[in-house]
């Protein structure tokens, strides 16, 4: 009988791309996928810890999966991703239940090591943060059914922001080959993927030595978006130091990449900034907001920001608020700053006692809520390309989303997986655009 898998995913879209791959690696060693975790013989939690709340979630689940095996002795038990490769061996002191913790570089080793634990019941912990991974061979089928892909351009950050753990749990940057990346964007297409995300922790540092050429980020965008069938290109995260005039001027030039860009602006106080180690003041940051929204003045731009940074005032936060104000971004992600083991910032004076933090993210969430919507309101009786994605969460309804990332949801009969719609917006809400489809003649 074959062996059955299934994974947890927790955190960002690059543990998505890593439950990928890894699942890709399961099912080439003969393992099947299931829905169900309770008919498991394998089950992987894939976790994150770049903030506290995050970590606290992975170990919930973990003392769920644990009774589990406690009723399941045979099953085999682990954990991959960030808490993995920052805890390490510890876990399995902590928890002697887990078989394998496997860092965020190993996933090429679990074929091995997965052998390795079946035969003898031991227990594996592979956490090196100097090698490579491989590239993943995607099976014929793997994305039968989904429109939108994500391809891993390169991991790891150089950055060190004062309050980050991800370099230390990523390792530095590295860069995939422009012809390994253009590879699985043609594998990807030819599976019936539209939509493709290029993922990294700061993808504009991209960088690849071919040859005697250095590929830099915009190039290898303008031989991505001349791939036949590639209808939309997004990618993620941007970090606003290094977004080039080059890489803005990519968003004017190449017609199938999206208006939209994530660039985390962490906070509005060149002090706070300063202390982050962000590399960038609060008025560089808004005159890259002006050059996007000269390209295009519904450029969308969705950001993310700490509140209760240590050592953060109340004239500090009011001028985070004030550019959130002059900005008005199109979504943004904030979150109370949380002290992570071994960075900077976790030995910083002047820490921000849980109350105040808690009510100046409620100031901040309320203020941006009413600009979310009046973005989103903006759109009313426009005319929108929607990329159809399935069925609305609610059922009865397409939904996709606008070249801006804007889930849009609209009556249709037809199955229009995989295709852009012409939608008029009807209406607006905090996280969605109701439409009417354009009856074609
Ligand atoms: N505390 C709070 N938020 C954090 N982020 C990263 N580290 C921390 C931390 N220690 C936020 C940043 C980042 C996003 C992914 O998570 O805003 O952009
Ligand atoms: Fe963390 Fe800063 Fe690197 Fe982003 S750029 S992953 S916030 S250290």
């Amino acid at each position: 009988m074959k062996h059955r898998y299934y994974i947890a995913t927790m955190g960002c879209q690059m543990n998505e791309y890593d439950s990928d791959c890894l699942g890709q690696l399961l099912m080439n060693a003969g393992f099947v996928p299931v829905k169900n975790h309770e008919n498991a013989d394998f089950i992987m939690i894939n976790t994150c810890t770049v903030r506290a709340k995050a970590q606290q979630k992975a170990f919930s689940l973990l003392g769920r999966m644990i009774s589990l095996k406690k009723r399941k002795p045979d099953l085999i038990l682990g954990l991959m991703g960030c808490i993995a490769q920052q805890e390490g061996s510890d876990l399995v002191k902590k928890f002697p239940e887990l078989d394998l913790v496997l860092g965020t570089r190993e996933i090429g080793s679990i074929p091995q090591i997965l052998d390795r634990i079946m035969a003898g019941h031991q227990k594996v912990i592979a956490t090196d943060l100097s090698i490579k991974r491989p590239s993943i061979d995607w099976r014929n089928d793997y994305f039968n059914g989904r429109v939108k892909g994500y391809i891993s351009i390169m991991e790891g950050c150089n950055n060190f922001c004062s309050y980050c753990v991800v370099p230390y749990v990523r390792g530095r940057e590295i860069s995939r080959s422009s012809q390994e990346i253009i590879k699985e964007a043609k594998c990807l297409i030819s599976q019936g993927i539209k939509e493709i995300t290029l993922l990294g922790q700061n993808v504009n540092s991209y960088s690849s030595m071919e040859g005697k050429d250095v590929i830099k980020f915009p190039m290898l965008l303008k031989r991505l978006s001349s791939l036949d069938g590639l209808i939309r290109i997004r990618f993620t995260t941007s970090h606003p130091k290094d977004l080039s005039g080059d890489l803005i001027s990519c968003f004017a030039d190449l017609e199938n990449l999206c208006p939209h860009i994530h660039l985390p602006f962490q906070a509005g106080s060149n002090r706070v900034l300063n202390m982050m180690n962000r590399g960038y003041t609060r008025e560089q940051y808004l005159s890259l907001v002006r050059k996007l929204r000269n390209i295009r003045p519904d450029f969308a731009i969705t950001s993310d920001v700490i509140v209760g940074f240590p050592g953060e005032s109340e004239k500090d936060f009011k001028m985070t608020l004030d550019l959130i104000k002059k900005i008005e971004f199109d979504n943004l992600f904030s979150f109370k700053y949380s002290d992570r083991k071994g960075t900077v910032a976790e030995k910083l004076e002047g820490k921000i006692d849980e109350y105040e933090k808690a009510s100046r993210l409620t100031i901040l969430q309320s203020i941006q809520k009413e600009i979310t919507l009046k973005k989103n309101k903006s759109y009313i009786g426009g005319l929108e390309e929607v990329l159809v994605e399935g069925e609305s969460k609610k059922g009865g309804q397409l939904t996709g989303r606008t070249k801006t990332n804007k889930v849009v949801n609209f009556n249709c009969n037809l199955n229009k997986l995989g295709e852009v719609v012409k939608v008029i917006i009807k209406d607006a809400f905090i996280n969605s655009l109701q439409g009417m489809q354009i009856e074609e003649q």
